[in-house]
């Protein structure tokens, strides 16, 4: 059994992956909080913008799913941390060990400057939509240098938006279903043929802005359509932003900031003590409680 190391195990897309990959994959989870693995799960706390716990956490894996890091729109040395020298490190790191296959959690937001009017496919130019955008643009190029210069198997996964249900008019564009991204997920793992590849993380939505030929060709089906919910998420929606409305990215587009759906304690950034950071405000109450928030934007 393949051994696959999931960063950021602990939040709301990552709690998704490891119910379905479950019993398929030895997981080897990592986060900065900690975590209780479960039944074939271990568990390696580290900071991802620290490359020492990187490299712990990466070594003797087959396969590696990046998730982990800042993932909404926020400050600059948030983004800076999680996003940037985390993504540098986690690249580094796999690359060090030896680990050939790197599944990375790239967003819509990546693209989210062009028009709803727009389908879009995995070729076209970039188009950030916030700072966090540009952060998942710097982990699509670095991704593409470790392919083209060592040599490294990239698999980047645009992700639209994972839950059960897409929330609103926006979503019904981009979402996908946890067992259609661990279809995605299974295929960017076992794919035998896979070098560097941008795919969009969406279900078989009518109303998609992507045209995701590339993951087909992969072998995606994805089995999922949003269509199912789109008179009840519809009948509830209310008016938004008018330039939110144009663009793909909605509210990404105009905001400075989205509440964060996962925060991590303060003082964490580099060494990891649990105690000390539950004293400073990061509570594990309160952590429990902020989780069950449901999610703003993504
Ligand atoms: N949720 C979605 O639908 C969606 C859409 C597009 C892209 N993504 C991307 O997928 C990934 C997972 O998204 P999510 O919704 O689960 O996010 P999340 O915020 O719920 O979870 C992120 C996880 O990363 C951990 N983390 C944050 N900083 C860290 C650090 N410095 N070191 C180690 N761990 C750290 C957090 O503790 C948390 O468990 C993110 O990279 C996100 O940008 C998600």
């Amino acid at each position: 059994m393949k051994t696959i190391l999931i960063t950021g195990a602990g939040g709301v897309v990552g709690t998704y992956l490891r119910q379905e990959l479950a019993g398929k994959y030895a997981l080897r989870l990592s986060d900065i909080r900690r975590l209780k693995p479960a039944a074939g799960e271990t568990f390696v706390q580290g900071d991802i913008a620290n490359l020492n716990d990187m490299l712990r956490a990466t070594k003797g894996v087959d396969a590696f799913v990046h998730l982990g890091g800042y993932s909404v729109e926020g400050a600059w040395k948030d983004i800076l941390n999680a996003n940037i020298v985390g993504c540098y490190n986690a690249f580094e790191a796999a690359r060090r060990n030896g680990v050939k296959r790197v599944l990375f959690a790239t967003s819509n937001h990546a693209v989210g400057f062009y028009r709803r009017d727009q389908v879009i496919d995995h070729r076209v130019y970039i188009k950030p939509d916030s700072r966090y955008g540009v952060s998942k643009v710097f982990g699509e190029a670095l991704g593409s240098l470790y392919a083209d210069k060592y040599g490294m198997e990239v698999f980047c996964m645009r992700i639209g938006n994972v839950g059960t249900a897409p929330i609103d008019k926006r979503r019904l564009s981009i979402w996908i279903s946890p067992r259609d991204f661990a279809q995605l997920v299974t295929i960017g793992i076992e794919h035998p043929d896979i070098r560097f590849e941008i795919v969009y993380g969406v279900s078989n939505n009518r109303r998609s802005w992507y045209d995701n030929a590339n993951a087909v060709r992969l072998g995606y089906r994805p089995a999922d359509d949003s269509e199912a919910f789109a008179a009840e998420v519809l009948a509830r929606e209310q008016p938004g932003d008018a330039r939110a409305e144009v663009y793909q990215g909605g509210a990404f587009v105009h905001s400075e900031a989205i509440e964060n759906p996962t925060p991590v304690p303060r003082r964490r950034t580099s060494k990891v003590k649990p105690r000390a950071a539950k004293k400073k405000g990061g509570s594990t109450a309160k952590l429990k409680a902020t989780r069950k928030t449901p999610r703003v934007e993504d």
